[in-house]
């Protein structure tokens, strides 16, 4: 292969990679809409919090709750995402009743204490979840969530990952992805229709 061939791969490969993360959206919000379905999505699971706490789907029942899955070395894609839920989370009420979850896909770089520091920079009511490798995978099997390790040149890796925000209701049960997209006000308007 020559050096122009090369350099055609890296842009071929984001795509290939963008269009699959796409197609993969598609795809869960399809069969998220289809009424019964909807429930498949979500369930029991058990791992730690930022402070070391043990917490299952117990712990968040009754309050609607926001579940974003990712990484502390995500470059782009998280701590957008945390941002906007900071802004979401701003709109609500002061003592609105919610609970906002970001579970690592990344347990082995995202310990407890990890978690703490890197959420430091976002709204306080963002709680950071993780575990060992296996509680982790039972939770992002259960939220059909994909999730890969892709090694990155300087030996370390980078985490290919779903990256939507799941709304869950009151009893826990999945009821939509949340559009971030839209202005704070409006999703948070959302997230009261379910209180
Ligand atoms: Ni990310």
């Amino acid at each position: 292969m020559n050096a122009q061939q090369k350099r055609l791969l890296l842009p071929i490969a984001i795509l290939a990679v963008g269009l699959i993360a796409l197609i993969g959206t598609a795809l869960f919000l399809v069969g998220g809409s289809q009424g019964g379905r909807a429930s498949a999505v979500g369930g029991p699971f058990s791992l730690v919090d930022q402070t070391g706490a043990r917490v299952t789907e117990a712990s968040y029942k009754g309050a609607p709750s926001l579940v974003f899955f990712g990484f502390t070395h995500c470059p782009d894609v998280c701590p957008t995402t945390l941002f906007e839920m900071s802004e979401i989370l701003r709109k609500l009420p002061k003592d609105a009743k919610i609970s906002a979850l970001f579970v690592t896909v990344d347990p082995e770089r995202d310990t407890p204490d990890a978690l703490k520091s890197y959420l430091s920079s976002f709204d306080p009511r963002i709680s950071g979840l993780s575990g060992t490798r296996e509680e982790v995978d039972a939770m992002l099997k259960a939220y059909r969530v994909y999730a890969k390790k892709i090694p990155t040149e300087n030996g370390q890796y980078t985490m290919d990952h779903t990256a939507i925000v799941y709304m869950m209701d009151k009893q826990g049960r999945f009821v939509n992805a949340l559009n971030i997209q839209q202005p704070p006000e409006a999703a948070a308007r959302e997230i009261q229709k379910l209180m």
